[in-house]
């Protein structure tokens, strides 16, 4: 892609803005702040605080054009297998599809009709067990629609193999009142199936062994596997090969989410996905959100070379939102070849991280504003709150726009260096009217589609996940060794391998 025109005309133009502020761009054009930003359906992007001129958008569209974006986007809405190193569709969308296939209408009466006996059956607590895909996205659903939740069920999540993570999770609840959600599409995850062990002796010693399946759902693509766990064949739900872990929030995935709030919120939930994915096929890319995003974030990563970006939700209730994108945006993005097997030849995905405002700023904000290197930040919001506190809202949101501004404009050189403010710092404002089931759906299918434009541009496969693998091969032979059932391997480099003697000659005696 670098060396097709398109590219190459956007790198001379980067050069020409180079020495531009943007207080220059928006004293140019007062009508900057009105004219750079999109919308549709409540949700707006305000992208005029980006170094980049309408010139630019026009050369991304056109990128966007000669990398085939539209064609693209199309085979991956309807199901053809984009995921070409997996030879399988990454077909996310057909579970938000308001005339869904059979499968997935049967799949979702299932889940509602199972949520509704959860959610009347006297439980104490859910608990989701998974890890990655099978946990980020429920978690960070539920909490942030934790205003929309039954109050009398608490949902709780349970992803690390530490064992500390299973003792906070189930501190305070009575196991025999206690149902686990056992997510894991392979079923296989190292972690998952310690914590599910562990959970079922926990439930069996209150309960009795042949009783503890019965506190116990499953969700995954080797539906024997979790019956051979003593799982009811009726409490297991599919996932299809066809959906990646962490495109996965709208299938059975999904389950705590929807015991949590109730199968209609779901449903509006998944009609904010579905509305993004069609806005996403049609729109003309200067008013398509998702492309915008992705674009500018080319334009940000490659022609700016800025390789990380932080990701700033102005809502306690979105606290796990970056945590939830970071998988998605890094696991999707972070490959050094093209879906061709050819090296990427430019940088691909750039780190995220972020933390909700305005913690953030009593945090990390000092570099934003006055580091040597520039980090452009993406700011999301709401204009009513979930709560009646509405002058913590106005705050809120004040400190939002007060940061975008301070960014771009800075403050006046007052001659002391430690005060000064050179501001030229982008961002953009992602802003909603209020966190809905909705709203969220549209978020979601937002970043989705930011990441697949991206990676679309980049030419590589963002469906796939080969790098986690090494890390996985490796940890199971190593904690074979820990146990003693494995001699050390000869091999080993001398670090990792007096790390492990330190660490058994340490542990020695800890039999619990
Ligand atoms: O972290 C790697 C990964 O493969 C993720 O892509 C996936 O979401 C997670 O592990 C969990 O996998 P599973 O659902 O099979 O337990």
């Amino acid at each position: 892609m670098h060396d097709t025109g398109e590219w190459q005309a956007l790198s001379a133009h980067r050069e020409a803005l180079d020495g531009v502020h943007l207080r220059d761009l928006f004293d140019r054009d007062p009508q900057r702040g009105e004219r750079l930003v999109a919308e549709t359906d409540g949700l707006l992007v305000d992208y005029s605080k980006n170094r980049l001129t309408d010139e630019t958008v026009a050369m991304l569209a056109a990128l966007a054009d000669r990398t085939g974006l539209r064609h693209r986007i199309e085979a991956m809405l309807d199901g053809e297998p984009v995921n070409t190193t997996e030879n399988r569709p990454a077909w996310h969308a057909a579970l938000r599809r308001p005339d869904p296939p059979p499968e997935i209408r049967q799949q979702l009466d299932h889940m509602a009709g199972f949520a509704a006996d959860v959610r009347g059956g006297g439980w104490q607590a859910v608990v989701n067990i998974g890890i990655g895909g099978s946990d980020l996205g429920p978690a960070m659903a539920t909490s942030a629609l934790a205003a929309y939740a039954d109050a009398d069920l608490d949902v709780r999540f349970l992803s690390n193999v530490d064992g500390a993570h299973f003792g906070a999770t189930t501190r305070g609840l009575d196991p025999a009142r206690t149902l686990f959600i056992v997510v894991s599409k392979t079923f296989t995850t190292t972690e998952t199936l310690a914590n599910a062990i562990t959970a079922r002796a926990w439930v069996a010693d209150a309960v009795g062994l042949e009783k503890a399946g019965g506190n116990f759902a499953a969700v995954t693509a080797s539906p024997d596997k979790a019956r051979e766990f003593g799982i009811d064949a009726n409490a297991v739900f599919a996932m299809w090969d066809w959906v990646g872990g962490r495109y996965s929030l709208a299938s059975a995935v999904g389950l705590s989410l929807m015991i949590a709030v109730g199968p209609d919120d779901f449903a509006d939930m998944l009609a904010g996905m579905h509305y993004i994915d069609e806005h996403y096929r049609t729109a003309p890319w200067e008013e398509n959100l998702p492309a915008l995003l992705g674009l500018i974030s080319i334009w940000n990563r490659n022609f700016w070379d800025w390789p990380t970006y932080g990701l700033l939700p102005y809502a306690q209730e979105l606290a796990l939102f970056p945590a939830y994108i970071q998988q998605l945006d890094m696991e999707s993005s972070g490959k050094s070849v093209r879906a061709d097997g050819t090296p990427a030849g430019v940088g691909t995905g750039p780190v995220v991280w972020g933390q909700p405002g305005t913690n953030g700023q009593h945090a990390f904000h000092q570099l934003l504003h006055q580091g040597t290197d520039i980090v452009p930040v993406e700011f999301v919001g709401f204009c009513r709150p979930n709560h009646p506190h509405i002058e913590h809202h106005d705050l809120l949101m004040a400190n939002l726009f007060a940061q975008a501004e301070a960014l771009a404009f800075g403050a006046p050189d007052t001659g002391d260096p430690h005060r000064s403010f050179p501001g030229n710092r982008p961002s953009t404002v992602v802003l909603a009217d209020q966190l809905t089931p909705r709203s969220l759906g549209q978020l979601v299918a937002l970043y989705e589609h930011k990441v697949f434009t991206q990676a679309t541009v980049w030419g590589i496969n963002p469906f796939d996940q080969w790098g986690v693998e090494l890390g996985k091969t490796l940890a199971s032979g190593i904690a074979a060794e820990l146990t003693g059932a494995a001699t050390p391997d000869p091999t080993r480099d001398s670090s990792t391998q007096s790390l492990i003697n330190r660490y058994v000659a340490c542990r020695r005696g800890v039999t619990r």
